[in-house]
């Protein structure tokens, strides 16, 4: 019999195992050398963290380390939990319930100052016909063919969109 252990570690843990890092003076690399415990003990088939434009923790230890290791990295929330589309204008816009009532990004206030940040990212889309969200998908496609983007979606338009974005290349003065 063979088992798959994947690891997927919401951006909570993340950020305590980098806190009680600094408060204990070690270096860095508590949660990747978790990882590389695991890793040891049963081959660890896949990492799951938050990845996109918007939330690029992964870079310091997580992405290093499955390199290291040859364990593919899995990247939610690509999309920003739907920010990056540009469709998110306003927290008034957001159903009753919505879980991102509760996320700091989306407060008011710092959704607003969010959305000055997204200006590049649709001039960028513009200027190839195609959408933000796809930019977006494009930009974690491109940080290598181990990275796998797992976009949420309740629509079979936006599905579409989404999977279009594995043809969009961009350059390197896209990508600076
Ligand atoms: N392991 C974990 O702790 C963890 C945490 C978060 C997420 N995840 C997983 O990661 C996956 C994706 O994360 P996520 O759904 O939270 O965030 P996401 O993929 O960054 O964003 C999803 C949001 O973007 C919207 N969207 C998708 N494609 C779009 C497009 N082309 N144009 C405009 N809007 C678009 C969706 O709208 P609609 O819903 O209206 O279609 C949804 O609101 C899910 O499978 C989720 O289960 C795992």
């Amino acid at each position: 019999m063979s088992w798959e252990l994947i690891f997927s570690i919401p951006r909570t843990h993340t950020a305590t195992a980098t806190t009680k890092n600094s408060l204990g003076g070690r270096s860095r690399g508590v949660g990747a050398q978790t990882l590389r415990r695991a890793h040891a003990v049963h081959p660890v088939t896949a990492l799951e963290t938050e990845y996109s434009l918007w939330t690029r923790d992964a870079e310091e230890e997580w992405l290093p380390a499955c390199r290291e290791l040859e364990i593919t990295y899995v990247a939610y929330a690509p999309l920003g939990r739907g920010f990056l589309s540009g469709k998110v204008r306003s927290a008034e816009s957001l159903i009753p319930g919505d879980r991102r009532h509760s996320h700091p990004r989306f407060q008011k206030e710092n959704l607003a100052r969010n959305l000055q940040l997204l200006k590049p990212l649709e001039e960028i889309a513009a200027t190839k016909g195609c959408t933000p969200a796809q930019i977006a998908l494009a930009w974690v496609l491109a940080g290598g063919e181990d990275i796998v983007p797992i976009p949420g979606t309740k629509k079979r338009p936006y599905l579409e969109e989404n999977v279009r974005a594995t043809e969009i290349h961009l350059d390197a003065t896209d990508l600076a």
